[in-house]
């Protein structure tokens, strides 16, 4: 049942990358369980700059759970209090009257504030021009029996695929490793007929550029599973883990 609620927020700002940040109290008043955190927020910036301040910066993109642009931490949480769900997708019924909700930007050393809540992901991009693509010209779509992929290895790959890149597992590491986001593409990419020639470049072109783009390492908190809002395994770490070494002792790609 829609109802109303009145929140206390407290709000990260911060005007750059090199200013120093700080908590800004704001009360929302008056708000809907049917919006989502982001239309929350929407609101609160139509007040901001109806009173001439300056609105909170947020990302977001698509608001459908699809382009992981979006992502702030709720009370410690990255995309806030709900399994399995983006921030975009959160609604306020999750919340009650008089909560009071802090809301951070992503933090990790790779990760630089760029104002308020958004922060820089470019890195992530980083990570995938480091191998997480397919190089192969793999030609026009062919005959679904040309090309036999078996049932547990097509859902292993498809499920790798979920990832939107939004970050949050890195966010949630008190390492800020990137292990579960590079699992999750080299997951994607190796398990497939179409990646596998590529596979041990990719796998180490992608954790050597995770060294040196200031990622931890993993020491298996699990953390990055708990919160990842597309539920992605930790089983991909293992794989990842398991490639590695192989191709660091084998591959011609050292
Ligand atoms: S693994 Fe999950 S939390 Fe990490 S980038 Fe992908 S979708 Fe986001
Ligand atoms: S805005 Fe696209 S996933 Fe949230």
């Amino acid at each position: 049942m829609t109802k109303n609620i009145n929140l206390t927020l407290k709000v990260w700002r911060q005007k750059n990358s090199s200013a120093a940040g700080n908590f800004e109290r704001l009360e929302a008043k008056d708000i809907s369980t049917d919006m989502s955190f982001l239309e929350m927020l929407d609101i609160i910036n139509e007040k901001l700059t109806l009173e001439g301040k300056e609105p909170i910066a947020f990302d977001h993109d698509c608001r459908e759970g699809i382009c992981g642009q979006c992502g702030s931490v709720i009370n410690g949480r990255p995309h806030g209090p709900e399994k399995g769900t983006t921030l975009c997708q959160l609604h306020m019924r999750h919340f009650a009257d008089g909560d009071e909700l802090v809301i951070e930007p992503f933090r990790a050393r790779a990760f630089k504030v760029v104002k308020d809540l958004a922060v820089d992901r470019s890195p992530l991009d980083q990570l995938i021009q480091a191998g997480g693509y397919i190089s192969a010209n793999t030609g026009a779509a062919p005959d679904a029996n040309a090309l036999p992929i078996s049932k547990e290895t097509a859902e292993m790959a498809f499920d790798a695929a979920a990832c939107i890149g939004c970050g949050a597992c890195i966010a949630a590491c008190p390492n800020a490793s990137a292990m579960l986001f590079i699992g999750a593409k080299v997951s994607h990419l190796n398990l497939l007929p179409q990646g596998k020639s590529e596979a041990d470049k990719r796998t180490l072109g992608m954790v050597r550029k995770m060294d040196t783009l200031g990622f931890g390492n993993c020491t298996n908190e699990r953390e990055c599973e708990a919160e990842c809002p597309k539920e992605i395994s930790i089983t991909n770490i293992a794989r990842l883990n398991r490639g590695f070494i192989k191709a660091s002792l084998f591959s011609s790609e050292k």
